[in-house]
Parts: structure tokens; sequence; C-alpha cells
């Protein structure tokens, strides 16, 4: 019995890390934060100087922004780029129409001429990492800059501009440069970047699969969503970027990611690279509870109700489930992200967790004589307590126009300047209306969502935070909004083509200013305005605080590493392949297998069906070099890697450094972990690779994006 409880300690000991997997680490600091020897620890085999190098391909070379927030990485020597489904969603929607509805049935080019150029996409690689901390504290000290100047993002773009202009790299040309703070303005690194726009879509499952599971699913584990879709960058002859054309030809990149069959065990090492967008980790407690009852609080309220509006008109008509497919994606994901939040931060007790960390800084800082350290929580809370309102009266608007599109897109004093060249109003009004009617807007859906929205938007605030319009609405159609809302959405300029041309047959400044859309949106604006002035004015006071705050937090770390919150650049996460219990006496598998799908099928749901091709495939157990040992086909996996939106199509690599899977999500338990990471529940929910490459061959007939891959068995 002894014996064998030591034998189980040991293997425990051995599987289990020692520690933490969180931390968005920077590559460029892996060496001098020693993290090397942590990830040896748990299982890597390569060097660091092989993951990232400044000056020889690394594997960050093959890993790249996709679109405008996601990530993707380069599988072959042709530039083929492997993403998430969600992350191509917008594009393949682009794409579909009823009579070719890819969104539907999925995509396979059999040629690169078939590969179909998509409108606004990007693919962007990291060039260069610089630290210039030094550079802009200099500045600092020598007056060229003021302090506040030193968090202002507009002011450090410039300098970045300046220092890029100053460097001859080779290929500038093709680089842009973005200059960033990180540790709240500890430290700044200026980062080169190279940005592909002729990127092609090569490949996509159906929605039932690359969404399988739909929203019901989001943010939980088990899962079985087949998350991914392909992409191929193009440049010119020479490899550099270049506006689509049909002479283009596939990119050669320097590396690209080798494909590896083999799988994982229980407690293998994962690390993933990519671009987690934001995270809060240093938030005091005070802050997080804005967080919760001043952004997320109101954001799932007016949510809740456009939702419902989306939902149901999704259900009566294919046209109206592509046009808003992307639409209810967008909204649904941080409506539940915020749910999940707000229950995740009490039931990890995250708040409690903050009051006591806050509680040992005070005591060190006071220990070491730092009065500027000791107090400077309580100072940050006192600015929070002035802010909340000002916070929950932001979201508020902002959700008014992230769910109304006639009252996001429409005319507004600012369009005054239309008179400015009377002979282009025709033109110009012209491709306002066809910019906000565009291929997805729906007239009557919006009104709808609008009847909802604005509604809740006067119950939740007070005469005196809205604009002098909204409160002359508000007196005249008390009670009555549905009709105000009817006379904006019948009677102004850009409510029908009708009205439009009314209008231009003899336009006057007059018209146009007593336009009740123009009105509206003038009036929001000019809150949005007022809100943005109040926010920079406390962000004035709170830029320094957190600063000092970093500081002192850094210096009670002492050797410890730390990593800076996301931003949106590029980070390293490592960790181990785990399962995890969701509550007392539920333990979760670290992984699922197309038999769950099967089990999962409801014909009643759109977000559960499952198409006739793979129930055939899985009773027929054509799974070609795919299946697992025991024979089953694996379809998604959980690791402890640290990451956040953003990360979304990056690889999980082995400890070899080859592709394993694709990070598509996090889990429900833990849905506090942007603001407070959670070593024991938060898991990183990846769709197995071996799944994605099945789906395009066995499902998708798509066997010569297989062949141009590096695959290892
Ligand atoms: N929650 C995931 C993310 O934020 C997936 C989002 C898209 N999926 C969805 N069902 N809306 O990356």
């Amino acid at each position: 019995m002894k014996k064998l409880s030591l034998a189980l300690l040991l293997t425990v000991l051995a599987t289990t890390p020692i520690f933490a997997d969180k931390g968005m680490w920077l590559l460029q600091l892996m060496r001098q934060q020693n993290l090397e020897d942590n990830m040896r620890k748990l299982g890597l085999q390569i060097s660091a100087d092989e993951i990232y190098s400044p000056d020889a391909p690394s594997l960050k070379d093959a890993i790249g922004i996709f679109g405008g927030g996601c990530t993707g990485e380069v599988i072959s020597p042709n530039g083929l780029v492997v993403t998430n489904h969600h992350c191509g969603f917008g594009f393949i929607q682009q794409l579909s129409t009823v009579e070719h509805n890819y969104l539907q049935n999925g995509f396979w080019s059999q040629s690169n001429e078939e590969e179909l150029p998509c409108n606004g996409i990007g693919f962007t690689f990291v060039v260069k990492i610089t630290d210039v901390t030094d550079e802009i504290n200099a500045r600092i000290a020598n007056g060229k800059i003021s302090e506040e100047q030193s968090f202002n993002r507009n002011e450090l773009a410039k300098i970045g501009k300046e220092l890029f202009d100053a460097d001859n790299i080779e290929g500038k040309e093709y680089m842009h440069p973005q200059l960033l703070p990180y540790f709240e303005a500890n430290k700044y690194y200026l980062v080169y970047y190279k940005r592909y726009t002729d990127v092609r879509l090569v490949g996509t499952p159906p929605f039932a699969i690359g969404k399988f599971g739909g929203e019901t699913d989001n943010w939980m584990w088990p899962r079985h969503t087949g998350d991914f879709s392909m992409f191929r960058i193009y440049g010119d002859k020479n490899g550099n970027p270049a506006a689509y054309s049909k002479d283009n030809v596939p990119l050669k990149t320097p590396k690209h990611l080798k494909i590896s069959l083999e799988g994982f065990s229980y407690g293998d090492y994962a690390m993933i690279m990519g671009f987690p967008g934001s995270t809060s980790r240093y938030l005091t407690a005070d802050e997080v509870k804005q967080r919760m009852y001043h952004k997320n609080e109101p954001r799932i309220a007016m949510r809740d109700l456009s939702l419902k509006v989306i939902r149901e008109e999704m259900e009566k008509s294919e046209d109206t489930n592509i046009k808003y497919a992307s639409k209810l994606a967008r909204i649904s994901n941080y409506w539940k992200n915020s749910i999940g939040m707000n229950k995740a931060i009490i039931d990890n007790k995250v708040i409690e967790t903050k009051l006591q960390e806050e509680a040992g800084f005070k005591a060190w800082a006071k220990s070491i004589g730092n009065s500027d350290y000791e107090n400077v929580v309580e100072k940050i809370n006192a600015c929070v307590e002035e802010m909340n309102r000002t916070q929950y009266l932001t979201t508020l608007t902002g959700e008014l126009v992230g769910n109304v599109e006639f009252f996001a897109r429409n005319l507004s004093d600012g369009n005054k300047n239309l008179f400015d060249a009377p002979e282009k109003i025709n033109e110009r009004m012209k491709s306002i209306y066809a910019s906000l009617h565009d291929r997805d807007y729906v007239h009557s859906i919006d009104r709808r969502i609008a009847k909802e929205v604005l509604p809740l938007y006067f119950e939740l605030t007070k005469p005196e935070e809205r604009d002098a319009y909204l409160n002359e609405v508000e007196k005249k159609y008390k009670g009555k909004l549905s009709k105000y809302i009817d006379e904006v959405y019948d009677n102004s300029i850009l409510a029908n083509e009708k009205n439009l041309n009314k209008f231009l047959k003899k336009p006057t400044l007059k018209k146009l200013e007593s336009d009740p859309a123009y009105k509206l949106r003038s009036a929001i604006i000019a809150s949005q305005r007022e809100l943005s002035k109040k926010n920079s004015e406390f962000a004035k006071r709170m830029n320094p605080l957190h600063k000092t705050y970093l500081k002192g937090l850094m210096q009670k770390a002492g050797n410890d590493p730390m990593a800076p919150d996301a931003n949106s650049t590029m980070r390293l996460t490592y960790g181990t392949v785990k399962s995890y219990e969701p509550k007392d006496g539920v333990t979760y598998n670290h992984y699922t297998t197309l038999k769950g799908v099967m089990q999962k099928e409801n014909p009643n749901s759109s977000e559960f069906i499952v198409p006739a091709r793979l129930k055939e495939l899985y009773e027929k157990k054509e799974y070609g070099d795919y299946a697992m040992p025991d024979g089953e086909m694996p379809v998604a996996f959980l690791t402890t890697n640290d990451i956040t939106g953003g990360n979304s199509g990056s690889g999980v690599l082995n400890s070899r450094g080859e592709l394993i899977g694709l990070a598509f999500d996090g889990n429900w338990e833990s849905l506090s972990g942007d603001i407070n990471f959670d070593n024991i529940k938060q898991r990183c929910i990846n769709v197995d690779i071996r799944y994605v490459l099945f789906i395009v061959e066995k499902f998708g007939n798509c066997k010569r994006l297989i062949d141009e891959m590096t695959i290892v068995k």
C-alpha cells in the first residue's frame, strides 16, 4: 500500500507541472527570463533559438496575424495557411450566396486556380522586435515628451515611425512599425511587421463541421467543433506583398510548420505561439467589480435583446441565415463570455484573491518603506469609484451602435461637409447609402432590434446623462418609442432609395439637418465624444498609477518571471495536455472523438446537424492515416496553455515544435481567466490536427493539400 502510493506520488510529480502555466510570454524575453529551463522540465526538446531567434529563421516565421485579429500558421512551402473556421468565417460568408453557399456546404479548391480571393483580408508576419525602453525613457528625461505623452498611443506611434524611418533595414517599403507600451509602460517594444493582402480561400468545411455546436457549445467543453479553414498567401514574383493580381504567386516563407500525426499522451508538452488581444491581469479588486457591473452587465442586457431578434429572424429564411450568421456569432460571442466571466469571477473567488494579493503587496511595500507602492491601490480605487458611471454609459452607448446598424452607419453632423462640394453630393450620398445597405443589411430586422435596444438605453440612463436631442425624443414620444423608431426607419433619407432620391432631387443643408436619423446619429456621436473626453481624463490619472503598481509588482516578484498583459503582439504559452474537474465528483476527459459528434446530433437544431458524408465515413471508419492507435477519430483536446481572443487559430506545437492542433476556445469554468489565470481549472480548447487532415482528405476530397504539407508520422 505504502509502496503503491509512493509510486503514484512519483508519477504525479513527473506528470504534473511544477510551474504555473500562466503567462503569455514575450518571445524576446524568453532567454532573459530563463523560460527555456521551465519548458524543458515540461518536455520541450528543441532549443529556444529554434522557437524564436532575432536573426535566423525560427518557428515564429511560420506564424502570423490572420485577418483582423486572429492567428494563422504556414503549413507548406507554398504559403498554405491554416487558421480557425471562426476566423475565416467573415470571409467565407462574404463569398457565399444562396447559389454558392460555402458557409453552409463548405468549399474545397481542387487547384490553385480555383482558390478564391478575399476582400479586406491580410496575413501579417513579425519581422523584427526591438526594446526601445531606454530610448523612450531618455525622451521623457530630456523633456522631448511629457510623462503623459509616454502613455499616448498616437505619440508612441509617431516615435515608432521616426525610429523606423531612421533604420535602413532591407525591404522596408513592405513593412510597417508598431511601438507599444508593455507592463503598463514600464517597457516599450518596437515591432516591424510585413503584411500580405492577397490571401485566398483554399478550403473550408461546412458550417455543420466548422461551427458544429454553434453558440450552445461556444466557450464550453466537451467540444466537437472542426474549427479550421485554409487559405493561401500570394506575393509578387519576388515574394513581396502585392495587391491581388492573377500574376501573383504562392508565397515561399523561410519556415513552415511540420505536422505530427503522432498525437499526444496525457501530460505531454504543448506550446502555442500567437497574438492574444487583451488581458487585464493587473486590475485591482475594485476594477474587477467595475468590469462586472459597469461593463459586462450592461453589455449582457443590451445583447440579450438584439440576440433574441436575430435568432428569431434567422430561423425564418436561409437568406437571413447567411446575412446574419456573422453578426450572430460576433454579438453572441462576448455576450456569452461576459455572462460566463461574471459567474466565474464569483465561483473562482477572483475578488477575494485580488484583495489578498493587494494586502500582501501593501505589507511588502510598507516593509521596504515605499509609500508610493503602499498607497497606489487606494489611489486607483478612488479613481475607479469616480469612473464607474462613465464606464457604464460608455458600454451602453457602444452597445447602441454595436447592435443597431442604422444608428452606427447613418448620416450625422460630420456629413455637413457634403455641401462643400455640391457637385459631388449625389455620388457621395449614394456611396454612404450603399455602405449602410450592404449585402447583409436587412432594414426590417435592424428596425426590430432598434425597438428593443433603444428603450432599454432610455430605461438605464438618466436625463442628465443623455444628449439633449434624446431627451426631446423621450418627452415627445413617452411610452411610444416604437412610433419614433418607425418614423426614423420610414422617413429618414437613408431609409430607402425612394427617400434618398427625393432628397437628391434638391439637397439642402436644412433638409439634412432636420433628418431624424441624422439627428439621432449626431446625438449618439455627441454622447460618445463627451464620454471619451471623460475617459481620457481618467486615463491621465490612471496610467501613472498603473505604471507604479506594476513596477512595484515586478520588484516584488524579483527573479520570478512576469508576463505583460496581452496587447495583440506575439506571445508564447507553454503547458501540457491535461483534463480538469469542472465540479466536485466530475472529471472531464482531455480529448473528444467523432463518437461524440454522433451523440450530439440533433436534426431539429441548426447547431447540431451532422453531414451525411461524415456519418458515412464514421460508420465505415474510413479514417485514413488519421485515427488514434485505438482506431477512434480524435476531434478536440485540452491543454493548460494560457490564451485569449486573438489566439484563435494558433497552432498547438508538441515538444519538437510540430503542429498537433489549433487553439480555438477557452472553457466556461474559467472565463475569469483574462483577469486572473486559474491554474486549476483553466484550459485551452484545441481541434486535433488529425481531425483537420481527415476532414480535408476524406470529407473534402482535397488530397492535393495534404500532399504539399510536411507530415511526420
Ligand atoms: N469563443 C471562441 C473565440 O472567441 C469562438 C468564437 C466563435 N464561435 C462562436 N460560436 N461564436 O475565439
